[in-house]
């Protein structure tokens, strides 16, 4: 086990259908120590770069519609082991898979509108977390 940082997105769905406090809930119940936070609204360009990875999956453009069509709120997460542990609490990305009580089981709706997003690496979370925050921002 080693200390950690992931990125954590809380998605338009889940801002809108009001699931900040409730993920945030999740969070702290966990133990899971939140060291930056804000809310924004992506452009295309933004949601495009932040899912580059994907630009070539067929869900790509449906996936940066969503992204940019209302606020979310990004946090940067911190702990032991941080990214495999709020993997843990989110679930699976199709809800339809995730474990009874994660995130997306209790509240996705469908592949695409899972809530949240978190980082599946430490390599992707340094590059996700350098992609919204500054190091100024981050409690140390
Ligand atoms: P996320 O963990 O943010 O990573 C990529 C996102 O693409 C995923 O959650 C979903 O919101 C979205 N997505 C839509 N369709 C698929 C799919 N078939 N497989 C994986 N991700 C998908």
């Amino acid at each position: 086990m080693s200390m950690q940082r992931t990125l954590s997105i809380i998605k338009p769905d889940g801002v809108s259908r009001g699931l900040i406090g409730e993920v945030v809930k999740r969070l702290e119940a966990s133990d899971i120590s939140i060291v930056a936070m804000k809310m924004v609204h992506l452009t295309q360009a933004q949601a495009e770069g932040f899912y580059a990875v994907h630009r070539e999956r067929p869900f790509f453009e449906s996936l940066t519609k969503f992204m940019t069509s209302g606020p979310v709120v990004v946090m940067v997460l911190q702990g032991e082991d941080v990214i495999a542990r709020y993997r843990n609490l989110m679930g699976a990305t199709n809800y339809e898979e995730a474990a009874e009580g994660t995130i997306r089981r209790d509240f996705a709706t469908d592949i695409e509108k899972n809530v949240v997003h978190g980082s599946d690496a430490p390599e992707t979370a340094a590059f996700e977390i350098g992609y919204f925050f500054n190091q100024l921002e981050i409690m140390s």
